[in-house]
């Protein structure tokens, strides 16, 4: 951790490990009522997630859930996870851009980042004992604790890892469903987000949790484990588009036809911020490249683009610019149908 990091204290639920025993008992009666009177909130297929506070704000505490894994694994792993959801929520800002554009009515969704962490525990003193509470690493992720009581309405699934699932029935997941294609269109095909999943928040906004994609990324040693690649990009479109005409966002959208132009641009420097910056005070929103992809890239593209459509006649007037999420450009793939 670098030396100027800030330090911040964070309470853990002590008695999370009852928690995470009821929810591998196979004789619990009422399971999520017994795991929701210990500070364990619930585990994925990676994660133990646990209550913690930080201030007056309550947590979901996440680390990996393989206690064989190397410190540096899990950390890696919470890094691409942080990285990823910050790069679906900048993308999801655009969607929302176009749709307003297009006129078209969408119901909100965010995804959690507001207050979102990668943090680093320490004790408070040599040998605290709360120094790590039985929390086998020293790197976690820290988001915004969503109601997930019994009594509230439990996590709602919008889309697979593979595809987007059953046609949507409603508003919500077909405003999801055609995030998920804006995703591949706005990136030029190089990624596309999935495993879509999420609780209301205190203002009954629908916020995304833990989000996956598929990168443009060929060779699988380089992906993380979500990360089927370019077949799985086009195995997702491909799904998407026997239902895209009868989603009422993707036909006002003419998703179809959506193109953004990245203009090439002059050799800049890559701005490569180090692997703290999270967990080192800075406004995550201020950062503004998300794609921990694409870093390694020496030159970058023109963070200015236009929108167009394909076969669009010639614009009378100069397309309107807006000002991109990212510096870097993308590895420009083949295209896919679509
Ligand atoms: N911010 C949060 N607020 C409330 N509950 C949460 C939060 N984050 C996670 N959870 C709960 O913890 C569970 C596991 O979290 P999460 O989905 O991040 O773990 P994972 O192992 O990465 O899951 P997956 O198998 O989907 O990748 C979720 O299903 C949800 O019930
Ligand atoms: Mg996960
Ligand atoms: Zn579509």
């Amino acid at each position: 951790m670098p030396p100027n990091a800030p330090m911040e204290k964070i309470l853990v639920a002590s008695d999370w490990k009852a928690g995470l025993s009821i929810s591998s008992s196979k004789t619990a009666k009422n399971p999520a009522e017994e795991i929701h009177k210990t500070g364990f909130i619930g585990r994925g297929s990676s994660k133990n997630v646990v209550y913690a506070r930080i201030g007056d704000e309550e947590y979901a505490l996440g680390q990996s859930q393989d206690p064989a894994l190397a410190q540096s694994e899990n950390a890696r792993m919470l890094r691409e996870e942080l990285i990823n959801m910050y790069l679906g929520e900048a993308i999801r800002k655009e969607f929302f851009t176009t749709a307003l554009e297009c006129e078209v009515n969408v119901p909100d969704f965010c995804f959690n980042v507001d207050g979102a962490i990668l943090g680093v525990l320490e004790p408070l003193e040599p040998g605290h004992i709360s120094a790590s509470l039985g929390l086998p690493f020293e790197y976690f992720i820290a988001t915004r604790y969503l109601p997930c009581s019994p009594v509230d309405k439990a996590i709602q699934k919008f889309t697979g890892n593979a595809d987007c699932g059953a046609p949507p029935e409603d508003a919500l997941t077909a405003a999801i469903h055609a995030f998920t294609h804006f995703t591949v269109k706005y990136t030029g095909n190089t990624l596309v987000f999935c495993d879509l999943q999420g609780l209301a928040n205190r203002k009954g906004i629908m916020t995304l949790i833990d989000p996956q994609s598929h990168s443009f990324e060929s060779d699988s040693t380089k992906r993380m484990y979500w990360d089927g690649g370019p077949n799985a990009i086009e195995h997702f479109l491909s799904h998407h588009l026997e239902n895209c005409d009868e989603n009422y966002i993707c036909h006002k959208i003419d998703m179809k036809g959506l193109e953004f132009d990245w203009q090439p641009d002059p050799v800049t420097p890559v701005d490569d911020r180090p692997f703290d910056f999270f967990a080192n005070g800075n406004n995550p929103q201020d950062f503004e490249n998300p794609s921990g992809r694409t870093r390694s890239r020496s030159v970058t593209q023109s963070p200015q683009r236009k929108r167009v459509k394909i076969d669009a006649p010639p614009l009378q007037t100069p397309p309107r610019i807006r000002t991109a999420p990212f510096r870097h450009g993308f590895p420009t793939p083949e295209p896919l149908a679509g």
